[in-house]
């Protein structure tokens, strides 16, 4: 660790001491048992309360405000480890040692080379999409097999495969037989396996949203630099400037805070998808999809664009009034599991009043955020335990770095990706369809009227 991030190391240390402080130290004994199916749980709607599985890779204990990775305390991986550590570590249930890290770290740089995946991406109208969908997309086309120039030895069998450059793009016949088809066909399975496929995702994440920012900014993408972590490597291809020591360590930091958070919605839809032996790049598409709403991970976003409405610090009190009293939520406060003060609120806040204080144009932002915490706080902390969650700071980090917002939520898909991916993983080597029941109240032994019949019509 540098000289430059040892201050970053110490308010990491603090935020800390000051989380063991409010919080005892004993998990609780109902989530951490193995199981004996059946389960008897109390399940409410959204099922709360439901246990979907069991799982060694983390674990979030909402009412003490505590976030584990593998056993390990978010707030020391924040202190000291980096992001492509803690992606070894969930997905393989140890930290690494010096060759498997190097090892694992060289695969991300190899795998982070997807110049097929960004023409094919390309070919669709990128600068105009939503960010996410086009993220969802490019990790769809990474799913691709063989291409014509894919192959080590030229295009021998070019008439072979359906063409995907360039020109032939779009197809006005449909093709004609399974030769010809053969590309929609071939699986990635077929040449990776899913251990492999995971470290191409979590490389290939990063790559396709630093494309998608390029992109939207009217320019050309840049490939990955080989000298550089994968958090340099994400804000370097976005931005087109290589990150201070500074700027790359708050990223990682950022990266390691989002990188998995148990059976959350995202997971749980990559989960769903991965339990029908689907393919896994299907899979994370899927949590890509749930991650994008505004109860999710879309928070994000749309909390920077809230602190900009509410205008400053001083117009807070009445905002929060009138959004409460007209039953809206606020972004970035309250969690289904977390019922005291999210542990990456915790970082990130003080991550956010670091850059902060240096930024001219966001730390108004930031002042009103804090304003507006406070006031939230204020009325709902004790009242209905509503605290600030992981996206209210997340924004303000991520301005502070040059990032415009709607790259907020594609930067948690990033992250997440390690997340989602382990816990395919895990869940595959004991896999059951995931498939519940839901309560029938509609009705029953209706007579079928025929069209013509049915009131209004001839
Ligand atoms: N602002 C105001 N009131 C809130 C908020 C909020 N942000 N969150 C919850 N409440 C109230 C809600 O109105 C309800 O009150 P009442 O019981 O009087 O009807 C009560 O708290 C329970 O809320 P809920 O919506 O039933 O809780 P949930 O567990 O279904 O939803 C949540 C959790 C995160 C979707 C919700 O707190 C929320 O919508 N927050 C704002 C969006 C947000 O910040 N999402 C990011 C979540 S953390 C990162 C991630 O997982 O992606």
């Amino acid at each position: 660790m540098s000289e430059e991030t040892k201050i970053i190391t110490e308010m990491i240390v603090g935020a800390s001491q000051k989380a063991r402080e409010e919080t005892s130290n004993e998990p609780e004994p109902e989530l951490t048992q193995p199981l004996q199916w059946p389960v008897k749980a109390m399940i409410g709607p959204g099922l709360e309360g439901a246990i979907a599985c069991e799982s060694k890779i983390g674990y979030v204990n909402g009412s003490k405000g505590w976030l584990i990775y593998r056993g390990y305390d978010i707030f020391d991986l924040c202190a000291y480890s980096t992001f492509e550590e803690v992606s070894y570590l969930l997905l393989n249930g140890d930290l690494p040692t010096a060759s498997e890290l190097d090892n694992f770290k060289q695969k991300l740089v190899s795998y982070g080379f997807l110049n097929q995946t960004l023409r094919l991406l390309m070919s669709s109208p990128v600068e105009s999409m939503n960010t996410m969908s086009a993220i969802r997309l490019g990790t769809l086309l990474m799913r691709r097999t063989i291409t014509p120039l894919d192959l080590e030895d030229g295009n021998p069998f070019r008439a072979d495969f359906i063409n995907c450059d360039e020109d032939s793009i779009p197809m006005e016949t449909a093709p004609k037989g399974e030769v010809h088809a053969i590309y929609e066909f071939k699986r990635p399975s077929d040449d990776m396996d899913n251990n492999e496929a995971c470290i191409h995702l979590i490389a290939g994440l990063a790559t396709i949203t630093a494309a998608v920012a390029r992109i939207h900014q009217g320019r050309m993408p840049i490939e990955p630099d080989p000298d550089l972590g994968h958090a340099a490597n994400l804000l370097y291809m976005m931005t087109g400037r290589k990150p201070t020591p500074v700027e790359e360590r708050i990223m990682d930091i950022a990266l390691i805070l989002h990188a998995d958070h148990g059976m959350n919605a995202s997971t749980f839809a990559a989960m769903v998808v991965a339990s029908t032996l689907s393919d896994i790049y299907f899979s994370v598409g899927s949590g890509i999809a749930a991650l994008n709403g505004p109860l999710h991970g879309g928070a994000n976003e749309q909390v920077v664009r809230t602190l900009m409405e509410i205008g400053g610090p001083e117009n807070v009190p009445a905002w929060v009034k009138e959004t409460l009293s007209s039953k809206g939520k606020v972004m970035g406060f309250g969690h289904r599991v977390y019922k005291a003060y999210d542990p990456r609120a915790r970082v990130l806040s003080v991550l956010a009043k670091f850059l902060a204080e240096t930024n001219e144009s966001i730390k108004p932002l930031f002042d009103t955020a804090q304003s507006l915490e406070k006031e939230v706080v204020s009325q709902l902390g004790t009242k209905k335990n509503i605290f600030p969650n992981v996206d209210f700071f997340s924004g303000i980090v991520y301005s502070c770095l040059g990032i415009a917002p709607e790259m907020f939520t594609p930067i948690f898909a990033v992250s997440r990706v390690s997340g989602w991916t382990a816990r395919i993983l895990e869940y595959l080597e004991n896999n059951r369809i995931f498939r519940p029941r839901a309560m029938y109240t509609g009705e029953f032994n209706k007579q079928y009227v025929p069209f013509d019949q049915r009131e209004g019509k001839k």
